[in-house]
């Protein structure tokens, strides 16, 4: 058997770790927004027990779970098309998840870069949930046999290391095929959206300036002034995109504008080639502005009725375990975990 006979099924998810940024947007969200009802049973989550591996005041995280699902809805992820859910309220994701403690090896772990960098010089006093986070993840994935894992580029080590887990456990338990080798679906011109003050980092949640980021819910004339102060350089857009290799704020911005107007990052070159940003970077935020308000406009409305988001996540979930309680099932008989029943 190969991966091939798993049921076509997405999984992704994002933690609500502070607000979504345009990097989530356009990395993932509008993404999984594509993926939908088309060759796959898609699943999102919010990755709630992610956040929590570093500190997250409560009152603030169970907002964060609700804005998070609220971004997803507002772009385009349907209820009917997709389950949505948070991850806390599926327990087979945790369950699972130990298990593949006791599967991953701390040599893999030690070589996942985004710890390196979370952790930084202070890895004696992170918590154990950062450092175990990854194989969580996997669980994340394989708890549903998902077969496909959207992700901005950030995340495909932890995409490559849940195959690992996958081949270890369907190796060392004789298990052939029973956790399919998900493949990682990096595509398109925005996996990896930059801070728009240093070309040279990711745009991210937690960056020091808000001037940096794009959030999901800033107003239209927030959304233009931060694109027309973003950091570039004084040359106009050059000709082809080769032109941009060496220019890491001018090509974020050409993959942003690419990306929210689904073309290519050639079309967009094609389109304004030798202009300078007294043009584009107008352009760019009208055009920006005209995506992304409606969602941020859906977003406090749907935040309005918190119940209703919860009633949402309540049926997912519920849909979700569905799926997922079989799979642990079968994979405590396989490890040979007893579960007396009735
Ligand atoms: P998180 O919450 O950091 O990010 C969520 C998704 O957004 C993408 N992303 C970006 N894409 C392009 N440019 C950026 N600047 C940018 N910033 C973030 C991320 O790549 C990701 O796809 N561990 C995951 C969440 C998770 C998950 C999962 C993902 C939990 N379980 C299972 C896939 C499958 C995380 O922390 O993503």
């Amino acid at each position: 058997m190969t991966a091939a006979t798993h049921t076509p099924r997405v999984l992704s998810g994002i933690k609500p770790s502070g607000g979504l940024t345009l990097g989530n947007y356009l990395g993932a969200i509008k993404r999984f927004v594509d993926m939908q009802g088309q060759d796959y049973e898609t699943i999102y989550c919010v990755a709630d027990l992610h956040a929590i591996t570093v500190w997250q005041d409560p009152a603030e995280l169970k907002n964060a779970t609700r804005e998070v699902a609220a971004g997803f809805l507002a772009s385009g992820i349907d209820p009917t098309k997709s389950i949505l859910f948070n991850q806390a309220s599926v327990p087979q994701h945790a369950e699972l998840g130990w298990i593949f403690n006791c599967v991953a090896r701390v040599g893999w772990m030690n070589r996942m870069t985004q710890f390196k960098d979370k952790a930084g010089k202070n890895s004696e006093a992170v918590s154990l949930g950062l450092y175990a986070y990854p194989a969580l993840m996997a669980a994340d994935i394989l708890i549903y046999h998902a077969t496909h894992v959207p992700v901005g580029e950030d995340q495909k080590q932890h995409v490559e290391l849940t195959r690992d887990i996958a081949t270890k456990f369907n190796n060392d338990f004789k298990a052939e095929n029973f956790f399919p080798l998900c493949e990682p679906i990096i595509e398109g011109p925005a996996t990896r959206v930059m801070n728009l003050r240093d070309g040279s980092k990711k745009m991210s949640k937690s960056g020091e300036s808000d001037m940096e980021r794009i959030n999901m819910t800033d107003d239209a004339d927030t959304i233009a002034k931060k694109f027309k102060k973003a950091k570039t350089d004084p040359e106009p857009l050059p000709e082809s995109l080769d032109g941009l290799k060496e220019r890491p704020e001018a090509r974020n911005l050409v993959n942003i504008y690419a990306a929210l107007s689904e073309q290519s990052s050639e079309a967009v070159i094609g389109e304004f080639g030798g202009e300078g940003w007294g043009k584009f970077k107008p352009a760019l935020a009208e055009l920006a502005v005209e995506k992304l308000a409606p969602i941020s406009a859906e977003m406090k409305r749907l935040m309005d009725d918190p119940a209703e988001i919860d009633r949402l996540l309540l049926n997912g979930s519920e849909a979700a375990q569905a799926i997922a309680e079989p799979i642990l099932q079968q994979t405590y008989d396989i490890v040979g975990l007893l579960r007396p029943r009735r």
